[in-house]
C-alpha cells in the first residue's frame, strides 16, 4: 500500500525508523511515496532521509491538499500540531485515504468524536499511533495484567516532572505545545494523554477524576521566541477506575534542577514498574524480556513499527487496532475531565466529557483556537 506523511517535524523520524525496521525484516506493508511539510526544507531533508533508510525517493509537497489530489495514496500518517488533526483527517477521508493520527487524537474531545464520525461516514480507517500501548513490551504488560499476573490492580501511581523546558525553553523545542489553542492544553495533554491511554489500556476505563492544575511559569523563551503560555504546566490528579482501583497522577513541565519519572501499577500479588520490570510477592523479579516471551512474542519490539502493522491489519483485515481512535478519544477525555475538574472545582466523570455534558474547559480551548485562526 502507498503511504504518505503530512508533517516532517520532531516525531516523523521515529516513524521512518519504524518503517525501516519493518523493511529490514521483510514485513513493511507500506511504500512511503510522498512527504509533505509547509516548510519545504524540512520536507526535502525528510525525503533524503527516506531515501537513505527505505531506499526510494518520495515526492515532496508543501501543500497536503495538492498531494492528496496528485498522488495515488492508500493511507497517510498525520504528524501535525493538535489543532490541525480534525481538518486534515477529514480532507484525507474525503480523498478516500485511511488515516493514522498521532496522539492526542484531536485538540479536544468534541473534535475527536467528529473525526470518528467522519471516518465512518467516508468508510475509512482511523488509528492512533500511541507508542505507550504499542510494541512488545507495552502489549506484554497489558496482557499480563489482564491475565491476573499481579492480581487485581488497586493503585496506579504516576509521577512525571521534566526539566526540558528549563533547559531548552520549550517542551519538544516547540512553542505551540504550550498554547491551548494549538495543543488543547499544556503538558497534561501532550505528555499526559500517553499516560491516560496507558492507565486505561492496562486497567480498563477510568470512571471519575479530580484535579488541581496551574500555569506556574507565565513566560517562556528559548532566546529567540518568547510566549505567555495558556496551557497548564502542572497538574495533580486523583482518579478511580470503573473496576474500583485508584490512581494518583501528577505531571509538571515546570520542574527545575531535577526531574522525576515513573509509573507503578500495584496489584494484589505484585507491582509493574512500567518500562523496568515486574516485582512479585516474595521478592520475585520478572524482567520485561521474560514477560514479552510469555505474553507478546508475536509483537514487533518497536512501537512505531507496530503502529504500521496495526494500520495495515485495520485496512486489509478489518481488525480493531489496540490503539484505536475510540481508545484515543477515551484517553483524551480522561485528560479533559481532569482539566474540567480543575476549572469547575468538582470531580468529573469521564463519560460526562465523552458525551459533551461538561465542556467549560473545552470551550476555552475552542475559543483560543478560533482566535488564533482568525489572526493567522
Ligand atoms: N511519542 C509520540 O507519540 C510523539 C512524540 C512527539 C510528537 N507526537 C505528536 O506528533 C504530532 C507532531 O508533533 P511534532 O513534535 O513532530 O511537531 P513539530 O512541530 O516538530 O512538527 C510538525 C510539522 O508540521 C509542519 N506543518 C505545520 N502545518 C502544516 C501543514 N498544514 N501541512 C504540512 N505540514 C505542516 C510543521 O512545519 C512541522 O515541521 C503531534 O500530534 C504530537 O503530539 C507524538
Amino acid at each position: 500500500m502507498k503511504l504518505a506523511f503530512i508533517g516532517c517535524g520532531n516525531i516523523s523520524i521515529d516513524h521512518l525508523k519504524g518503517l525501516a525496521e519493518l523493511k529490514k525484516s521483510g514485513r513493511n506493508p507500506f511504500e512511503l511515496v510522498a512527504v509533505c511539510d509547509i516548510q519545504s526544507e524540512r520536507a526535502e531533508a525528510f525525503a533524503s532521509e527516506t531515501t537513505r533508510l527505505l531506499g526510494n525517493n518520495p515526492s515532496v509537497y508543501t501543500n497536503y491538499r495538492e498531494m492528496l489530489e496528485k498522488e495515488e495514496i492508500d493511507a497517510v500518517s498525520v504528524l501535525l500540531s493538535h489543532d490541525l488533526h480534525h481538518t486534515v483527517a477529514e480532507d484525507c477521508f474525503a480523498a478516500g485515504v485511511h488515516v493514522q493520527m498521532q496522539k492526542p487524537l484531536a485538540i479536544s474531545p468534541s473534535f475527536g468524536k467528529k473525526m470518528i464520525v467522519d471516518a465512518k461516514k467516508y468508510q475509512r480507517v482511523l488509528t492512533v499511533a500511541e507508542p505507550i500501548v504499542l510494541g512488545a513490551e507495552a502489549v506484554a504488560v497489558a496482557r499480563a495484567v489482564k491475565d491476573g499476573f499481579i492480581g487485581p490492580v488497586h493503585l496506579v501511581v504516576d509521577y512525571a516532572a521534566t526539566t526540558e523546558v528549563a533547559e531548552r525553553g520549550f517542551f519538544g523545542g516547540t512553542p505551540w505545545r504550550h498554547m491551548k489553542g494549538n495543543a488543547g492544553a499544556g503538558w497534561i495533554n501532550d505528555h499526559g494523554v500517553h499516560h491516560a491511554h496507558l492507565f486505561t489500556e492496562v486497567n480498563g476505563s477510568i470512571k471519575e477524576i479530580f484535579a488541581y492544575t496551574d500555569i506556574f511559569e507565565k513566560e517562556l523563551s528559548d532566546g529567540k521566541v518568547t510566549i505567555q503560555p495558556t496551557g497548564e504546566d502542572t497538574a495533580v490528579t486523583v482518579f478511580r477506575f470503573e473496576n474500583g482501583g485508584l490512581g494518583h497522577w501528577m505531571c509538571t513541565s515546570a520542574a527545575h534542577g531535577e526531574g522525576t519519572n515513573g509509573t507503578w501499577f500495584y496489584g494484589g500479588k505484585g507491582c509493574v514498574r512500567h518500562g523496568e520490570y515486574v516485582s512479585l510477592d516474595g521478592g520475585n523479579i520478572v524482567t520485561m524480556k521474560e514477560l514479552i516471551k510469555r505474553y507478546a512474542a508475536d509483537i514487533e519490539d518497536n512501537p512505531f513499527a507496530h503502529s504500521y502493522i496495526e494500520l495495515k491489519e485495520a485496512i486489509i483485515d478489518g481488525i480493531t487496532p489496540i490503539s484505536s481512535a475510540e481508545k484515543g478519544l477515551e484517553a483524551l477525555s480522561v485528560v479533559f475531565a481532569a482539566l474540567e475538574s480543575a476549572e469547575i472545582h468538582q470531580p468529573v466523570k469521564i463519560q460526562e466529557i465523552i458525551d459533551g455534558i461538561k465542556h467549560t474547559y473545552e470551550d476555552t480551548v475552542i475559543k483560543e483556537m478560533e482566535e488564533m485562526k482568525a489572526q493567522a
